[in-house]
């Protein structure tokens, strides 16, 4: 069993346009609206991908039976802590040329008692996994080092952690010895200060990462693939897309991809060759976040591995 903690559950609406003209009042040719968040991303993709796994996260009265349907429907086992105040929304216009417009609601402050009980229903599902992934934003009110924290509990009962994070809940996961760190260009670049032009400088970031007691550490960088380091070889795949449809969610598909090949004992090269073929898949589809298996098996023989110098 995987578990995902992905608590900051999101209300996600889909609005299609020709094109967003700020300021006017506009009429949209499709609006969808679904389950979002990247904590449920990662979930949905680990179903598609054949392994068990659960979901922990917020849920309200108004959404509860739309996020319990979808994850059933997807094969993930939802474990909601539901609240009072609404889940988080966030809306993304979709423009013909392909432009993606995202605004982020700021979602609900938590009151300790339901901060408890999140970290609770955790543990006890983590204690029955293999493997544990901790995946986006943080609602408001926990403290910024509340996924190093998860990382020490877990690593002291021998339970891997892979973590999504930024700012300065990455900063102290990176301290805490995550098995495994997939900060993006932007978020690797803001963590050392430094800028990631090409996969060399993203395998320096690993490096660096690996030196700090991150086990696996792995860069993103969008279309030119992704960079890991297992602390004896530094890695480079990729996967060359004609089009790419909609990419956001797909740092969520690739961790997904590693999650289940490390659950799986491979190692990381080929946990890196299953992560870009999902962050590619997704970025094929309109729909944020969800590699569908079919996509992932024809794209695995597409993959581009290589070593890089040390
Ligand atoms: N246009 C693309 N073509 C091919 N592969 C892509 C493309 N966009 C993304 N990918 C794959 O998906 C992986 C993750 O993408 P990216 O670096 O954009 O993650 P991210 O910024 O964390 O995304 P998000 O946070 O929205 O999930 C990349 O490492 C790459 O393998
Ligand atoms: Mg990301």
């Amino acid at each position: 069993m995987i578990t995902v903690a992905g608590f900051n559950t999101a209300i996600d609406h889909l609005f299609t346009l020709d094109a967003l003209a700020p300021g006017a009042v506009q009429r949209a040719a499709r609006a969808e609206l679904y389950p979002g968040g990247k904590g449920l991303h990662v979930a949905q993709t680990v179903a598609a991908l054949g392994e068990r796994v659960q979901l922990v996260g917020l849920t309200d009265a108004a959404h509860r039976n739309l996020i319990a349907r979808r994850m059933a429907g997807r094969g993930v086992l939802f474990h909601g802590v539901e609240i009072e105040a609404p889940l988080r929304s966030c809306i993304a216009v979709r423009e013909a040329d392909g432009r993606v417009t995202e605004i982020l609601g700021p979602g609900p402050a938590l009151a300790p008692a339901a901060q408890e009980e999140l970290l609770r229903t955790w543990w006890r599902c983590a204690e029955e996994s293999a493997l544990l992934v901790l995946s986006g934003s943080l609602p408001r009110g926990f403290v910024a080092d509340t996924y190093a924290r998860m990382v020490r509990q877990a690593a002291a009962a021998g339970l891997p952690c892979l973590v999504d994070a930024s700012g300065e809940a990455l900063r102290h996961a990176a301290a805490a010895g995550a098995r495994l760190l997939k900060p993006n260009r932007d978020e690797a670049a803001e963590l050392c200060g430094c800028r990631i032009d090409a996969p060399e400088a993203a395998a320096a970031v690993a490096r660096a990462l690996h030196a700090q007691g991150v086990a696996q550490p792995v860069v993103t960088l969008g279309a030119e693939g992704a960079v890991g380091f297992d602390g004896r070889q530094a890695w480079h795949a990729a996967v060359v897309l004609e089009r790419s449809v909609n990419a956001v969610g797909s740092g969520d598909c690739l961790l997904a991809g590693l999650a289940v090949a490390l659950k799986r004992g491979e190692p990381l090269e080929e946990a890196l060759r299953l992560g870009v073929a999902c962050g590619a898949a997704n970025a094929m589809d309109e729909e944020t976040g969800y590699a569908r298996r079919a996509r992932v098996d024809a794209l695995l023989g597409e993959v581009r591995l290589r070593r890089l110098a040390a």
